[in-house]
């Protein structure tokens, strides 16, 4: 029975509006149990939240559909909204955003709005032509890494803008003639500074040409949001994209492409509980790489016109994964993977090489009787793919380890479901201290726990 425990009564812990945040301080979760169910994923966090800032470039209203109910998107809604912008709820996951009364915020305004998210850098290129000018507060996201934004800011001078670095955040604006097109090369292929040049290079005089992009389908989603509202871009086999840019662009309608991230969470949560769960919504296309590797590690799945069944398909074995850029194994699969890997009959071993920080969250499970060792400067490897860079990790996970209950502190997005789904897979309970975070990326978290026969109460 999952009941929220406070100072009150107890109550059916939900994930509707009450007074006190309903993802609470803390969950006390009694493990042991399998999950199995049935969850539906909406939108992708990654692509509606960007989805919604290139609504400022429309001259008329936008509509976005299957947006998730995360605090990413309300971060984003409260941004455009403390700019004038009109956002509707339309009910059944609907959006509509009205541009035309589009002002300039105050800094205040802004900075109390811009919460614990990347996404306001974003908002440059469409600030800087609708208005001229635009002021980014310093920014938040998950600490897995130092998360710079020179690419983004090197990007925008090339448009022509001025960037000026402020204690609080920094200060743009846009020449008298406006920003005109720019030939870009990136020195890796950031998903944020490839969503910078596209925001602005579609509105920008002449052509802009991108090298080095990225390519992720949330990044494709976006390309196909930006043509609808009359943009004109093509792109090349070796991640070129070039932008014409044009004088006028209008609103779009569009559904956002499913969230990958999340489905990818529920399918390692059924390999490290030996549950069995159905994704409505997930789509094979773009999790490839995803279900290579699920397969190799010993889960199985079935797909459906309308999404994925997740489940073991016998002992679990150890894999030997590197996270890379699309269409490559992403770095937010790796953390729930590595949930499951504790439960694999030999060594794995994960290399990290998009962020520099991202295995940090392995100390808690060893908390909980995982064998994880971090390798700080990565390590050579015959079978590794990806060419070294300064910055990566490696995890080693020796399995199988049963874990049992303990008490941690959520560090990251990823980070904390995967501690969920530990404390799921392991014996007794655990206090999973800080799960607010995770609503930043998981929709209705307590309600899919509870569908999926999770025990567990919330605790404020
Ligand atoms: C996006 O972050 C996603 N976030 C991340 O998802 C995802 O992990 C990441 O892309 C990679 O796929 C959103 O879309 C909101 P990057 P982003 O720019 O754009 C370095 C999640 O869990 N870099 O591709 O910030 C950077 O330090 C989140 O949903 C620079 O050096 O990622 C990192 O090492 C976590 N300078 C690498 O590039 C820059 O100016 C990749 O970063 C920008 C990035």
């Amino acid at each position: 029975m999952n009941t929220l425990v406070s100072d009150a009564s107890a109550a059916q812990p939900s994930d509707s509006s009450g007074d006190s945040d309903p993802m609470g301080r803390m969950l006390v979760i009694r493990g042991g149990r399998p999950l199995t169910g049935r969850v539906e994923v909406k939108g992708a966090k990654n692509l509606a939240t960007k989805a919604m800032v290139a609504a400022l470039l429309g001259e008329t209203e936008s509509v976005l559909r299957d947006v998730p109910d995360i605090s990413d998107v309300h971060v984003v809604r409260s941004l455009l909204e403390v700019h004038g912008v009109t956002v509707t709820d339309e009910g059944d996951d609907v959006l509509r955003l009205d541009p035309s009364g589009a002002v300039s915020a105050h800094f205040e305004e802004i900075d109390a709005h811009a919460g614990a998210s990347r996404i306001p850098i974003l908002f440059c290129g469409p600030l800087l032509h609708l208005l001229g000018q635009a002021f980014i507060p310093d920014l938040g996201g998950c600490r897995i890494g130092d998360r710079p934004i020179d690419f983004h800011l090197d990007a925008l001078r090339a448009f022509g803008a001025t960037v000026e670095k402020l204690p609080s955040g920094i200060r743009l604006s846009a020449p008298a003639e406006g920003l005109h097109g720019a030939d870009i090369t990136l020195p890796y292929p950031s998903v944020g500074a490839t969503e910078q040049v596209l925001l602005t290079a579609v509105r920008a005089k002449g052509t802009t040409e991108l090298r080095g992009a990225a390519i992720e389908p949330e990044i494709m989603d976006l390309i196909a949001v930006l043509q609808k509202m009359g943009a004109i871009i093509s792109y090349e086999p070796n991640r070129v994209i070039f932008i014409e840019g044009v004088d006028s662009l209008r609103g779009y309608d569009h559904r956002a492409i499913f969230d990958r991230n999340e489905a990818a969470s529920w399918a390692c949560a059924a390999l490290a509980t030996d549950g069995d769960i159905f994704v409505g919504g997930a789509k094979q296309p773009e999790m490839l790489t995803f279900l290579n590797v699920f397969r190799k590690a010993g889960g199985d799945f079935d797909i459906a016109e309308d999404g994925i069944r997740f489940r073991r398909g016998g002992a679990l074995k150890p894999v030997v994964v590197e996270t890379d850029v699309h269409p490559g194994f992403m770095t937010d699969w790796q953390q729930p993977l590595i949930v499951a890997l504790t439960q694999a009959e030999g060594v794995s071993t994960v290399h990290e090489t998009v962020y520099e920080n991202r295995l940090g969250f392995t100390q808690a499970l060893n908390k909980m009787g995982a064998d994880i060792v971090v390798h700080p400067e990565g390590f050579a490897s015959p079978e590794r793919r990806v060419a070294r860079r300064a910055l990566e990790q490696a995890a080693v996970i020796t399995g199988p380890t049963p874990l049992h209950g303990a008490d941690v502190v959520v560090p990251d997005l990823r980070g904390g479901y995967s501690y969920v789904i530990a404390a799921l897979a392991a014996e007794g309970t655990s206090h999973v201290r800080g799960v607010e975070i995770i609503r930043r990326g998981y929709e209705k978290f307590f309600d899919k726990l509870t569908a999926l026969g999770a025990d567990f109460d919330v605790v404020d």
